[in-house]
Parts: C-alpha cells; sequence; structure tokens
C-alpha cells in the first residue's frame, strides 16, 4: 500500500477493502492511518462466505447486550476506527445494522472475537 501511495500525487481520503471480523487487517489499519486515510469496510458480512450471522462467538457476544451477531460484527469493525458497509434489502435489517451504537464491548469481548481472525483474505483476488 505504501508503495501505491508513494505514487500518488493526492492521498485518498478513504481506502474501501476486505474487511471483516475472520480477516480484520490491523496492519493495513495502521499504514492508512499514518497517511491520514480512513479504512473503510468492504463487505463486512463477507458476501456469504461465512456462516457469520450464526457465528457462535458474536451470537455469544451480543446475548450479554441483546444485540445479534451482525450488530456485533459491525460493533467491533466500528470500534476500532473502522467504518462499514452493511447491505440489505430489507428495512428491518438495515435498522437492526444501524442500532449499533448504544454497545461498547469491553477488552474481554473484543479478545474473544479476535479468535476469529484468520489472517487471510477470503476472496483471494488480492493480498497485500
Ligand atoms: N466499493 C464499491 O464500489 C462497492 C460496490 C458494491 C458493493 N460494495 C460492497 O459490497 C457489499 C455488498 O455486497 P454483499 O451484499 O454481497 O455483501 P455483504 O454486505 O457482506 O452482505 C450482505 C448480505 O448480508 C445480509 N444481511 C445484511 N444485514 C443482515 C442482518 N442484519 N442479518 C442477517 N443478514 C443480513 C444481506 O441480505 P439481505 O439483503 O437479504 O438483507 C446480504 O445477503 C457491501 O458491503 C459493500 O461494502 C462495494
Amino acid at each position: 500500500y505504501l508503495d501505491f501511495i508513494g505514487s500518488c500525487g493526492i492521498i485518498p481520503m478513504i481506502n474501501q477493502v476486505e474487511c471483516h471480523v475472520y480477516y480484520r487487517r490491523k496492519e493495513l489499519q495502521q499504514a492508512l492511518v499514518t497517511q491520514g486515510t480512513q479504512m473503510q469496510a468492504w463487505s463486512p458480512f463477507t458476501e456469504g462466505k461465512k456462516f457469520i450471522f450464526q457465528e457462535p462467538i458474536l451470537q455469544a457476544v451480543g446475548e450479554k447486550y441483546g444485540k445479534t451477531a451482525a450488530q456485533i460484527a459491525l460493533q467491533y469493525l466500528v470500534q476500532q476506527g473502522i467504518g462499514v458497509i452493511p447491505k440489505s434489502s430489507h428495512r428491518e435489517r438495515m435498522v437492526e445494522n444501524l442500532d449499533i451504537f448504544d454497545v461498547t464491548l469491553t477488552p474481554d469481548d473484543m479478545a474473544r472475537i479476535q479468535q476469529l481472525e484468520t489472517g487471510k483474505t477470503l476472496f483471494g483476488w488480492y493480498e497485500d
């Protein structure tokens, strides 16, 4: 990424990249921050590549707060300074996906969710 930025005349304000609970990309985010670029999660629900809405760790954390696995998956990213763009064609899910800002995950919650990290893209059409 830094090689790419070195060739840019204008530093991007936002970089939308694959990012979800299975591939959080902390190092990339840190590199972006040094350039003043906001990281934004592309496909925060993994485009159906994982059964994220039935993920037991997300469900268990959500139960503590009366939240769904989807909401916890989003809050995990938002709380770490990552913008998210979840897509839904259902109004009630759009409302659900917006209703995350009344929860603050604890360090213990974050550590539990971090167990889902694979360090690998689910899509395979690029690598860092
Ligand atoms: N950069 C770009 O130009 C660009 C362009 C297009 C798309 N994108 C990215 O592509 C993604 C859209 O692709 P995608 O829809 O395949 O991936 P996605 O956002 O990872 O997943 C969306 C799927 O999750 C379902 N869903 C959403 N909220 C839910 C909830 N609360 N509970 C249960 N299911 C829920 C949706 O179903 P329903 O719709 O049936 O609710 C849909 O099937 C966006 O996240 C966006 O970041 C980027």
